[in-house]
């Protein structure tokens, strides 16, 4: 779409609209034209059996192949600069106010985009689908998460650690829920559109669906602790990439050691896998104790189905409902 098909009028209808492209999941600019990825495709393995039948001097050892990079768009900017946008509102006779507010709107969205371009491109990458988390950004969250005293002050600085290119897109630091001295945490992957919007984990429908859980086991969440994994919303709610989730997981191990709650329930698998560092799938998983190693303390966990599994699974809840029996039972034991 061209910036004169863009259906606005001022600035505020312009902010409503990239919000809602920003909340359909629409998060980065394409180029205006199609690309058949396919032909490029056929064209690499074109070239690469031509290298392979040239002479000797010609071959290139196996390990130096590289996938091609893309080929950068016509421009490198996004289709609407704001320069063109600038113009455009003019042209439709909106107020200068309303252009500059515009004109910040687009250059928040800019700078948000060139910060996770330059962030990914520090990442080191092997290969263009496995990204191996960077090191100093690893350790950095380590060191911070680790000098937190008081779950306060370490939503304090999570909410001011950088490291984390989903903070870019997100509204809210979804941190936590629940009482901080629960003897129970629930632990999710990470948080959704409404939970982004109220900044609170599982307020949507997993969230209910949570909650009617929380009651089978006579519990609520003014009696448990509530957190995921990743504490920003991925765009689109895309699952997590394991450099995002690598980066997060000194503050949820953070969080769970000043919680210290006598159990851990991981919902879903990647919550299981993240924290335990199981590698079963959540079928084989579910419903055991699992010795979870913190620090030199160890401390009982479980894993559940997620509550989005069990709303497109709704045969699974029967599953579900023996596990938040069994976690009642173990709290009724240890009472
Ligand atoms: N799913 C999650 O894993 N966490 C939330 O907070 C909401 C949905």
């Amino acid at each position: 779409m061209s910036m004169s098909e863009v259906p606005v009028a001022n600035a505020a209808e312009l902010a409503a609209y990239l919000e809602f492209l920003s909340t359909a999941g629409v998060d980065c600019a394409l180029e205006d034209a199609p690309a058949d990825r396919f032909a490029q495709t056929r064209s690499l393995m074109e070239k690469q059996v031509q290298t392979r039948s040239a002479p000797q001097q010609n071959i290139a050892p196996a390990s130096s192949f590289s996938a091609p990079e893309p080929t950068p768009p016509k421009s490198e900017s996004l289709s609407v600069s704001p320069a063109e946008m600038a113009r455009n509102l003019r042209e439709k006779g909106v107020s200068p106010d309303a252009r500059q507010e515009a004109r910040k709107i687009l250059e928040r969205q800019r700078t948000a985009r060139e910060a996770a371009v330059t962030t990914s491109a520090s990442i080191t990458a092997t290969d263009k689908n496995a990204v191996i988390p960077n090191a100093e950004t690893v350790g950095s969250a380590r060191r911070a998460a680790g000098s937190a005293q008081s779950l306060d002050e370490l939503r304090r600085i999570l909410a001011g650690f950088e490291g984390c290119n989903l903070r870019l897109t997100a509204k809210n630091l979804v941190f936590g829920d629940g009482s901080s001295k629960a003897r129970i945490m629930f632990v999710g992957e990470a948080p959704g559109r409404e939970e982004d919007i109220q900044g609170v984990p599982f307020v949507g429908h997993s969230g209910h669906l949570l909650d009617r859980m929380l009651k089978a086991a006579g519990l609520d969440r003014s009696m448990v602790y509530i957190a995921n994994v990743v504490p920003w919303r991925p765009p689109g709610n895309r699952t997590p990439t394991p450099h995002e989730t690598e980066i997060c997981r000194p503050f949820i191990l953070r969080q769970i050691e000043l919680v210290d709650p006598e159990i851990v329930v991981f919902l879903g698998a990647a919550s299981a896998k993240t924290l335990s560092g199981a590698r079963d799938g959540i079928r084989k998983l579910r419903g055991k104790w699992l010795s979870y190693g913190l620090e030199g303390t160890q401390r009982k966990a479980i894993a559940t189905y997620h509550p989005a599994y069990l709303l497109r699974s709704p045969a699974e809840k029967r599953f579900a409902w023996r596990d938040m029996l069994h976690i009642r039972a173990e709290l009724e034991t240890n009472e």
